[in-house]
């Protein structure tokens, strides 16, 4: 495991703090989360898997695969790639003993290889099935209660209710510039986005990076968008009226002032697109990322995700980032997973080889690396639209679940419009193009 600090010299970096990692210090830098700092010191293995206690690394850096779980600053499964470094913060690894870099409760994991159906094991006699219900309970929990627990339960969170004339949710391409599009046509335009910096699929792209996710964001503040981070919008709720005698349906969006019920006269989705795994043996290892993960820790944090990188796929993205990977010094093994397949991931809490069949080829070959970033399709984010109302259909080469609207981006919902890869995974560049579109439609829509 790499002792040394894996920053790169560039991009500028936010002040220096210290991470208080399991009673280490840990260096840091502001404007980093939890999990870029561990993984810019060398620590892979954030948590342990439910059941099979399996080591766990983050696999999306964007706050939607769950893998990244730890106890941070005394409270239980906190999300630690959307968590920001603070000096002196603690952090540590859960759901392990005695330790989340040597966990005997992990033997789960390799005397059950095969699986563990523990509802039918030790059932009788009592005795010895209340032991093993116990055994289930520590194997099966997730974390531990919070170090500060007030008496009763806690406070609701400030509740705030607003109405704009256009609430866009996402803030990527697509959403920024639709909405710069609309502030520009003199529209009152509300943009939440669930992440710290707005850019979206920009900031995990190499050709397109930090600057032009700043572009974007500063043409739209420019152009008179009002945009709130880390604000996810949960639910849409067609039942519930922000106020009595309001027409009912409202967007409830959790901003870190509290919940914000928001309204709108028009609403555009462009939530994005999900990251997927791919299928091979040992696919949930430390070290096997989202491509978008590792070009998010390339292009945005600065940070040389590995020296031994092995690229799966054959899209323009795996492509781009392979070129990244190697112009920052990386030595790449590129595997398109068609021709070559990819079958295993080999090592236990950090990845040291890949197992490959090549064509034509009667037996595997093993292949060094540090680290496989895999470039599967992302998945459209749309079920946020689809609670709307949006209808959306099974498009196979769009990643999954796509909204389903014209070339406006206008849905069959009056007045809901999508944008961008929740209509299909198609990359930041036509991203962008789509929602300066539909900018342009729900402007006009208004007149
Ligand atoms: S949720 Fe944190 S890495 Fe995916």
């Amino acid at each position: 495991m790499p002792s040394s600090d894996l920053r790169l010299p560039h991009p500028p970096r936010g002040a220096p703090v210290t991470l208080r990692f399991e009673g280490r210090d840990l260096p840091a830098c502001e404007g980093e989360s939890v999990a870029v700092a561990l993984y810019a010191s060398g620590e892979r293995v954030l948590s342990r898997s439910v059941k099979y206690h399996r080591p766990r690394g983050f696999f999306c850096l964007d706050g939607h695969c769950g893998a990244c779980l730890m106890r941070v600053g005394g409270k239980p499964n906190i999300k630690a790639c959307l968590t920001p470094v603070k000096d002196g913060l603690a952090v540590e690894r859960q759901n392990a003993f005695p330790s989340g870099g040597f966990d005997v409760l992990a033997a789960a994991d390799f005397f059950f290889s095969s699986g563990m159906d523990h509802h039918t094991m030790m059932t009788s006699p009592r005795a010895l099935n209340a032991v093993m219900q116990k055994v289930v309970r520590q194997l099966g929990g997730l974390g531990r209660l919070p170090d500060e627990r007030p008496g009763g339960p806690p406070p609701l969170p400030a509740v705030s209710v607003r109405h704009v004339e256009v609430a866009v949710v996402g803030g990527g391409p697509a959403g920024l510039a639709a909405a710069a599009t609309l502030a520009r046509a003199g529209r009152e335009v509300l943009l939440v986005d669930e992440q710290d910096r707005p850019g979206g699929s920009y900031l995990a792209h190499p050709s397109f990076g930090v600057p032009a996710a700043d572009r974007a964001a500063d043409e739209a503040r420019a152009a008179g968008v009002e945009l709130i981070s880390r604000a996810a919008a949960i639910s849409w709720f067609p039942e519930d009226a922000p106020k009595p005698g309001a027409p009912p349906g409202l967007l409830a969006v959790y901003t870190q002032a509290g919940l914000l019920e928001l309204t709108a006269d028009r609403y555009l989705y462009a939530t994005g697109a999900y990251d997927q795994n791919a299928l091979f043996i040992d696919n949930d290892r430390p070290g096997v990322l989202a491509a978008r993960a590792v070009g998010r820790l390339l292009s945005r944090f600065g940070i040389l995700p590995g020296e031994r990188p092995l690229v799966l796929g054959a899209g323009p993205y795996a492509q781009a980032l392979a070129s990244a990977l190697e112009n920052a010094g990386a030595q790449v093994t590129r595997v398109d997973g068609i021709e070559t397949r990819l079958l295993a991931a080999k090592g236990h809490s950090w990845v040291r080889a890949a197992e490959l069949l090549a064509p034509g080829a009667k037996r595997a070959h093993r292949v060094r690396c540090d680290l496989i970033a895999v470039a599967a399709l992302p998945a459209p984010a749309s079920e946020l639209p689809r609670q709307h109302g949006v209808p959306v259909e099974l498009r196979p080469q769009g990643g999954g679940f796509a909204c389903v609207v014209d070339a406006d981006g206008a849905s069959a919902i009056p007045k809901v419009f999508a944008a961008g890869d929740v209509t299909g995974f198609k990359g930041p560049e036509a991203a962008r193009t789509q929602g300066e579109r539909a900018g342009l439609a729900l402007a006009r829509s208004f007149s």
